[in-house]
């Protein structure tokens, strides 16, 4: 393992459901001793108590930057060491920006790009110097390309890939070497954040993919954790795709009604035939 031994600690945010609560409970697969966190602090104290080995919880809203601090220093005192901090809080409200209200934009700002930057840097000042560490940021496709419908939810995905990349560079460029920044980029994934769209049409382009379960996206950040990379799009060939479309933004406007065409198939699909099996059975990590 390449972010400290068994026995070091390691933060989730946003660890009540989802994701978060898979990811923690990987990370206790691990070894690590696990400071599961989530502003819903029930939630929290729910998937701590279900992961066991010596898992702990707080209440921690990401917006607050003394509060994230705080959270890194008692992981650090508890465990002897910070070594995994996972940035995964996230909010998405869908729509062109122009109908989100501004207390929906200013949440999803607050909480995607406010958030992240406020752990990263929390994690940064526990973890440089007593043993080192590595903060994965959960991004998404979205991070990657545009994604109409989910406006600026995209936005505030670009800014955690922007932000992320560029911390891990300041790194390299202040000689701190023991701390890494790595971006997960998932495509859409069954958790509570998307078990309300399947009828919203502004959510078709998370549906147009293989809707991913919440075990292959945390398989994907124990990869990361054993083989650092800076960015993994999770499944990668998805990854190439966005990247080719993000390159080439006219034939994606032009292609932009069939692929929003195909995703609300798979919508209505799901809608009237369930979930697939694959998906149904990780219904227990929640
Ligand atoms: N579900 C998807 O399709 C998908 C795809 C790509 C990326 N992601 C990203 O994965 C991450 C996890 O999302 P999820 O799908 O599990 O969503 P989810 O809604 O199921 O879980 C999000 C968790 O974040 C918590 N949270 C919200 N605001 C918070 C705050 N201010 N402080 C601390 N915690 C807060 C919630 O209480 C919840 O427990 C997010 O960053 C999301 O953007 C999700």
């Amino acid at each position: 393992m390449s972010a400290g031994g068994p026995g070091t600690g390691a933060v989730v945010t946003g660890g009540g459901r989802g994701l978060g609560a898979r990811v923690a409970a990987l990370l206790a697969e691990r070894g690590h001793l696990v400071h599961v966190t989530d502003v819903d602090g029930d939630a929290a104290r729910a998937t701590a108590d279900r992961i066991g080995r010596g898992a702990t919880s707080s209440p921690l809203d990401v917006r607050d930057a003394a509060a994230c601090e705080a959270v890194a220093r008692s992981t650090a005192e508890r465990a002897g060491q910070l070594s995994v901090w996972v940035n995964n809080a996230g909010v998405l409200f869908t729509g062109p920006a122009w109908t989100n209200t501004p207390e929906q934009r200013q949440l999803m700002l607050d909480v995607n790009v406010g958030g992240v930057m406020n752990g990263t840097v929390a994690a940064i000042e526990q973890m440089r110097g007593h043993g080192g560490g590595h903060v994965v940021n959960i991004a998404s496709l979205a991070g990657l390309v545009a994604v109409p419908g989910e406006t600026v939810y995209a936005g505030t995905k670009h800014a955690v890939m922007g932000f992320s990349l560029s911390t891990q560079a300041d790194l390299r460029r202040a000689k701190v070497r023991d701390v890494r920044v790595s971006c997960i980029c998932p495509d859409g994934i069954w958790t509570p954040m998307l078990h309300e769209r399947l009828d919203d049409p502004e959510a078709a382009l998370s549906f147009t993919g293989r809707l991913l379960s919440v075990d292959e996206v945390a398989a994907a950040v124990g990869r990361v954790l054993d083989r650092p990379r800076q960015v993994t799009a999770v499944p990668r060939w998805r990854g190439t795709q966005v990247r080719v479309l993000d390159a080439l933004p006219g034939i994606a406007v032009r292609a932009l009604p069939l692929v929003v065409l195909q995703g609300r198939w798979t919508q209505r699909r799901l809608l009237r035939k369930g979930l697939p099996e694959r998906l149904r059975t990780q219904e227990s990590a929640r």
